[in-house]
């Protein structure tokens, strides 16, 4: 019998639980079996049964450049060559963190590490040392990997402490973190009138993709910027997903366009910075950092941190997409997908709003933008369900839940934004 994706989902279930090592792979919000990806080149992926896919996903963002770019692939090898792991600094490192630094000004000095997880729990545990306060604000809908104290979700009434996402995580372990309302000014103020003088940090998604595609309103963060700035709270900007995709400097770099001389404090990196192989860093000015073991009092550590071959691929695709006219580029393509599913879902009178960001995208089957995470909830999940469907069947392979952002890479021509706006026109036409 020939492997089917079936037939892999039917065995991995019964040595990995659900089938899948991180859940949103097990295709439990569109409904279906997962697809076992086999191999991928350019735009491209192919599933166990050999069947090509335009890619949407990118590996959940790292995918900038497309698979197996040349330089990339050389540059892996090269690292791979020479050894896979030290556990002592390398060059590669410095060059690394050199680079994430001359393109993101309020960085003075990053700490390499092997997750966007890890990052963000190790940010937060700065600016909780730097600042000697306990108390922290999210927003809901925001995702910052599965530390503890950031799984949480809002608590009943306006700004109140919240309650833990998952099992296994103590109600007491999230005491401190305060869940607000994206984009939503009044809690805000409110917040940190009560709780200003006690919060280390803030953390957001400043274009925030684990609710599909949501931007926070530039009078929001700016007046986030001033709040955090008069209580001496750190603003943490979370851009593992938005960090060298959305622009070469980061959605902090978009801000700033609107907010003149406009900083986070703390950045938190991922996905292309490591470009597809495992690394993330957190990043602030030396004043802070100075606070991280061995300087400071902040423990902070990591066997495989700086991993000499994930660090080679990462400095590989900073550098291609650093090159001039590259965010150019991918902003257009970007933009003319997004247009292009626009139009035809306009011509088959289907409610439907998208809007990208560089190489990042979100749709929504609603009229208009949603801002914050009950709004995008409240979008047609049905309708997306057999939308995704209907492209996954097509050859495009899209998020497979109606909350994740999208993403394109250079390696997508004008010809695979075609094919997937014609498979959209089909798939529009199912209801
Ligand atoms: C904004 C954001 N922060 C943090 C994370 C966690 O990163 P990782 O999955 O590498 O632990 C993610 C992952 O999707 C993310 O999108």
């Amino acid at each position: 019998m020939s492997t089917t994706n079936e037939s892999l989902f039917e065995r991995a279930q019964r040595v990995i639980p659900g089938g899948v090592n991180s859940p949103v792979r097990a295709f439990r919000a569109v409904g279906g079996t997962p697809r076992f990806i086999a191999r991928a080149e350019g735009a491209y992926m192919w599933d166990a049964e050999g069947k090509r896919y335009i890619d949407y996903i990118g590996s959940w963002g790292p995918m900038i450049l497309g698979h197996g770019h040349p330089a990339v692939l050389e540059a892996v090898q090269r690292a791979a060559t020479l050894g896979l792991s030290f556990g002592a600094p390398t060059e590669a490192e410095i060059e690394l963190a050199e680079a994430i630094i001359a393109l993101v000004p309020s960085v003075e000095q990053v700490r390499l590490v092997s997750s966007g997880t890890e990052a963000a729990m190790s940010a937060i545990r700065l600016a909780r040392g730097a600042t000697k306060r306990s108390k922290l604000i999210k927003f809901e809908g925001c995702y910052h990997g599965h530390a503890d104290a950031l799984l949480v979700k809002a608590g009943s009434g306006l700004a109140t402490f919240g309650h833990p996402t998952s099992a296994g995580v103590p109600p007491e372990v999230v005491q401190h973190t305060l869940v607000l309302e994206y984009n939503h000014l009044e809690q805000l103020e409110a917040a940190f009138a009560e709780h200003g003088h006690d919060l280390a940090c803030v953390m957001i998604e400043p274009i925030a993709g684990n609710m599909n595609f949501v931007r926070a309103q530039v009078p929001f963060m700016k007046r986030l910027r001033e709040l955090c700035t008069q209580h001496r709270v750190l603003l943490v900007f979370d851009e593992v997903m938005t960090g060298f995709r959305v622009a070469l400097g980061g959605a902090q770099s978009v801000y700033a366009r609107s907010i003149p001389g406009f900083k986070p404090d703390i950045s938190v990196f991922g996905k292309v910075i490591g470009g597809g192989m495992p690394l993330a860093a957190f990043g602030t000015t030396r004043e802070i950092m100075k606070q991280l073991a061995p300087l400071g009092p902040v423990y902070q550590a990591g066997t495989l941190s700086g991993n000499p071959v994930a660090t080679a691929c990462g400095l590989a695709t900073l550098r291609e997409v650093a090159r001039p006219g590259f965010f150019e580029a991918l902003s257009r393509k970007t933009r003319s997908l997004v247009d292009a599913l626009a139009a035809a879902a306009r011509d088959a009178d289907v409610p439907f709003s998208a809007d990208n960001e560089g190489g990042m995208f979100g749709f929504f089957f609603n009229g208009a933008l949603p801002q914050h995470y009950g709004a995008v909830m409240a979008t047609d999940k049905e309708r997306f369900n057999r939308y995704f469907h209907g492209m996954l069947s097509r050859g495009v392979y899209l998020a497979p839940a109606l909350y994740e952002a999208g993403f394109v890479s250079a390696a997508h021509s004008d010809a695979d934004i075609a094919a997937t706006a014609a498979a959209a026109r089909e798939s529009f036409a199912l209801g």
